[in-house]
């Protein structure tokens, strides 16, 4: 897949990579991404994170055992139950869950994962997903697919411990990470005109 260094057609092309090749990943790609996650901000500037890099198959299968439950046994169903969102037909989000359920059975082949955490309670997301949100779109410039994914939290002492996160930390997310199978393609969203309120609250916008 072709990097991109444009700022706005990354941003624009940062989808979910939820089929990924099980090929290596060169190290200083890595390296670079993690680079692009450190340069986010943190509250008071604190960099309290640590990113923890999962490469060995017995540790990813170990955890993927809880994100998979966790939505084949929860989420999944929920999701299936309720309409598509904003930008999207039936057709199109029957499509993401597919691509989830894919994920599922397939994370733990992904060649790396990269797990961002964060020291102390849980509750410290704005501080740590600013530096995940460079990191995807890092991978992306760089031609690598990768997705954010939370729900093996609903198991997280399980998947926590299956990943050796040290007490006084907790994870925030795992970010699978291999060359796409696929395409990346624009981002679906629903326009500025239906979600950005000009002046006064509903106000529609209107688009220059
Ligand atoms: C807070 C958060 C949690 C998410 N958790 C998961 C997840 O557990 N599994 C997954 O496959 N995708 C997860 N996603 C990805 C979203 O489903 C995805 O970003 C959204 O459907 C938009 O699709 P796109 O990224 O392809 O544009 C998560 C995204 C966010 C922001």
């Amino acid at each position: 897949m072709e990097p991109t260094f444009d700022l706005f057609e990354t941003m624009r092309t940062t989808r979910s990579m939820r089929r990924l090749k099980p090929d290596p990943v060169p190290e200083d790609l890595i390296a670079r991404i993690l680079e692009a996650g450190t340069c986010a901000a943190s509250g008071g500037n604190s960099q309290n994170w640590r990113f923890l890099l999962i490469r060995d198959p017995t540790v990813k299968e170990a955890a993927a055992v809880w994100w998979r439950k966790a939505w084949s046994e929860t989420a999944g169903p929920r999701y299936r139950a309720g309409g598509p969102p904003p930008g999207m037909d039936a057709d199109k989000f029957g499509r993401l869950l597919d691509a989830v359920d894919h994920l599922a059975e397939h994370i733990h082949e992904a060649p790396v994962w990269i797990v961002p955490c964060w020291a102390g309670a849980r509750g410290s997301g704005a501080s740590i997903y600013p530096a995940v949100q460079n990191m995807l779109l890092a991978a992306r410039a760089l031609g690598l697919g990768a997705t954010l994914t939370t729900v093996y939290l609903m198991h997280e002492k399980e998947a926590e411990a299956a990943m050796g996160i040290a007490e006084g930390f907790h994870s925030y997310a795992i970010l699978p990470i291999g060359y796409p199978r696929g395409k990346f393609g624009p981002v679906r969203r629903a326009p500025l005109s239906e979600v950005v309120y000009d002046g006064a609250w509903g106000k529609p916008y209107a688009v220059p």
